[in-house]
């Protein structure tokens, strides 16, 4: 019987675009038969970080909705384009949506992704799941970080230390000890490429540093560095979760403000050295662990060569040495959430988001 295959959806807060990947899970592996990309336009971007910053009517935001539902099915037809699995194999779409605001602390927490999962469902005539978070964070949880319990069911080894690293716009890691691999730990650590994105097209008008390139003609201003690092979500407990309602460019901005003439290339260099350095410092172990790295940040040499420098006992990879791909992790992840919610299985991990136990995630939109 051939294997049931799955397609996971993902854009994250960098909002670059639409991640795409076909995978199925035989055995305890991941086999990816197709991947496909969407890049956002500059003007829904644009328009994303409006509603990102709490300025769009509800109108602009309902058809952002529809708008993001339409591409999502797009993305879902080219990644059913690119390969040749016929689309009988193809079970359901794990969705993960945008993420327009993410409050899961305070007194009414909310986290909200849209990209309506109606049209996808339409559009493909295959079963939607989407609204992984919500369910979670109605169990008292952050409903963030998700990817730590994929990251646990593949990633896990019995004999060595391994800490997942997933730098997107926001970073994450999945701390995986060998003595209990079932007993990940994991939580935001704060800024991936979020704020080196924001600044970077702010002075430059380009959306992302390639490589780290200008960066890397800068240096590390220590000053505006602890200055960066002593914001309080860095020494907050875990569980947490954070997003660009909190590290942007206004909070850039509020920093910079108390050091005077750093040159710009230096404040990219710094920042890139706060993701590192904020990382690095909530880290449960240094010592006799690897390193995976997954994101958009394993394409940055420059931050890879910075955190490798901040973690000099410990060896830094990407998750390529554990078969997959660091770009499609994430993507991978929800087309496996998708799987546990069609087979009525959980899909958060109460150590990780603080539930109450155990959900089963998601909302289902029938083909
Ligand atoms: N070649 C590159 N050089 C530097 N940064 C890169 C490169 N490619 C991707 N990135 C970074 O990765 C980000 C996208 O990462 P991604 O994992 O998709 O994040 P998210 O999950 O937040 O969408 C981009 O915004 C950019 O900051
Ligand atoms: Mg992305």
């Amino acid at each position: 019987m051939t294997e049931p295959a799955y397609i996971g959806l993902m854009s994250g807060t960098s909002m670059d675009g639409i991640d795409a990947v076909l995978a199925s899970f035989p055995g305890n592996c991941v086999e990816i038969h197709g991947t496909f990309s969407l890049p956002y336009s500059d003007t829904l971007r644009q328009r994303l970080t409006r509603a990102c910053q709490n300025q769009s009517t509800p109108d602009e935001v309902g058809e952002l909705d529809h708008e993001l539902g339409v591409l999502f099915g797009d993305a879902a037809k080219g990644v059913i384009e690119a390969t040749d699995l016929p689309r009988s194999v193809i079970a359901a779409i794990g969705s993960h949506g945008q993420t327009i605001r993410h409050q899961p602390s305070g007194k009414m927490p909310f986290t909200m992704q849209i990209g309506d999962p109606n049209l996808i469902a339409e559009a493909t005539g295959i079963t939607t799941v989407a609204d992984f978070r919500r369910r979670d964070l109605a169990a008292g949880g952050q409903g963030a970080p998700l990817v730590p319990a994929f990251h646990r069911a593949f990633f896990g080894d019995d004999r060595a230390n391994r800490c997942i690293v997933n730098i997107g716009g926001i970073a994450n890691i999945t701390w995986l000890p060998h003595a209990q691999p079932d007993q990940a730990l994991g939580f935001d650590t704060g800024p991936g490429n979020a704020l080196i994105d924001a600044w970077c097209l702010k002075q430059t008008g380009r959306p992302y540093d390639d490589n780290g390139h200008w960066a890397s003609t800068g240096e590390i201003n220590q000053a505006l560095l602890s200055d960066m690092l002593s914001d309080a979500y860095f020494q907050r407990p875990a569980p947490k979760s954070t997003g660009k309602e909190r590290f942007n460019l206004s909070w850039i901005e509020t920093v910079i403000a108390r050091h005077t003439g750093v040159p710009a290339n230096d404040v990219q260099c710094t920042l890139v050295e706060l993701t590192v350095r904020s990382l690095a410092m909530q880290l449960p172990q240094t010592r006799d662990v690897t390193f995976y790295v997954c994101g958009g940040g394993a394409r940055n040499r420059f931050l890879m060569d910075r955190l490798r420098t901040a973690l000099p006992e410990a060896a830094v990879e990407t998750t390529a040495e554990l078969g997959v791909d660091p770009q499609w992790v994430e993507g991978v992840a929800f087309a496996w959430l998708a799987k546990r919610t069609l087979e009525q299985q959980s899909g958060n991990l109460p150590a990780v988001t603080g539930a109450r136990g155990k959900r089963i995630l998601g909302a289902i939109y029938q083909a």
